[in-house]
């Protein structure tokens, strides 16, 4: 592609706000991901991980500040900007009506993509979740499980820089998350950059390279699980504490809890 940068990070968020009417929902993020990292955007419901997510995938317009996926802009160049992304949502929507095979195709089809190279991608994706035997059958008769595998290939069709991840494991079975997981890695080791979001600490330890911890529309800490760790540890205010300062409430205490765990499980040097 002529004049795009490819050297660059891959997603750059500067100043990012998004209120919705009188509340603000994001407020001020800043963040950088770099090319062939897992990024892992961590935090309660509520934190605005969706709201962001939406943001990158050019769904939903920032109030203020830039997105920028592999140097071009969000907003003013949303084309060449989603054509580098899949997006997985969280709340998947699919066609009830149309088969596996034919979502997929459908997708592949607003992308301009078809011919014997884009059918032998389907049949990689749909034998890779299993799903080669559904491929004609009605996406009603799916259950959610499949219904999240036909999504995530969908999203990887058109061949994207950044897959961009809400809550990916919610829904999945062990061996489809186990998959997706799998994924993920072979994904970022041939080139590509992941950005996931996540409320379990668990997802995010056994998959990032660098996690951003947001709550109440701001990034709280970030950096590797040793560099959390060490701001944990670090004299001053404790990331718990920060923690629930911004936030409270009981959902946060469990991911706290969760976060101390891992942090002592952790211990040794970064990977
Ligand atoms: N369309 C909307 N209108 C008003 N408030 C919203 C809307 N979408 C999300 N919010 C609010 O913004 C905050 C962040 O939500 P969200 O981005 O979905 O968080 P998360 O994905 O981290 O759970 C929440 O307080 C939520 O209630
Ligand atoms: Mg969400």
């Amino acid at each position: 592609m002529a004049g795009v940068d490819h050297t660059g990070p891959i997603l750059e968020l500067e100043g990012v706000v998004k209120r919705y009417g009188g509340f603000t929902a994001v407020k001020g993020l800043d963040l950088r991901v770099e090319r062939g990292e897992i990024f892992g955007f961590l935090g309660p419901n509520g934190a605005g991980k969706t709201t962001t997510i939406r943001m990158i995938a050019g769904i939903l317009e920032p109030t203020e500040g830039r997105l920028r996926v592999g140097g071009a802009d969000v907003t003013s160049e949303p084309g060449l900007a989603k054509e580098r992304i899949g997006y997985i949502p969280d709340r998947p929507f699919l066609y009830e009506k149309l088969s596996g095979g034919e979502f997929l195709r459908f997708v592949a089809a607003l992308w301009g993509r078809e011919g014997p190279e884009l059918e032998e991608r389907i049949e990689k994706f749909l034998s890779l979740f299993s799903l080669s035997q559904w491929e004609d059958e009605l996406i009603e008769s799916y259950s959610h499980g499949m219904r999240q595998k036909l999504l995530i290939s969908s999203a990887l069709l058109h061949d994207p820089e950044l897959i961009v991840v809400d809550e990916p494991m919610v829904g999945l079975d062990p061996r489809s998350a186990r998959l997706l997981k799998d994924l993920l890695r072979s994904f970022v080791e041939r080139g590509g950059s992941v950005f996931l979001s996540t409320h379990t600490l668990e997802v995010a330890e056994a998959l990032c390279d660098r996690i951003a911890i947001i709550a109440a529309g701001e990034i709280i800490a970030l950096g590797t699980m040793e560099e959390l760790r060490a701001q944990s540890d670090a004299g001053g205010a404790h990331l718990e504490e920060i923690f629930l300062k911004v936030t409270g409430g009981a959902e946060v205490e469990d991911l706290l809890d969760a976060l101390d765990g891992a942090l002592r499980r952790r211990g040794g040097p970064p990977r």
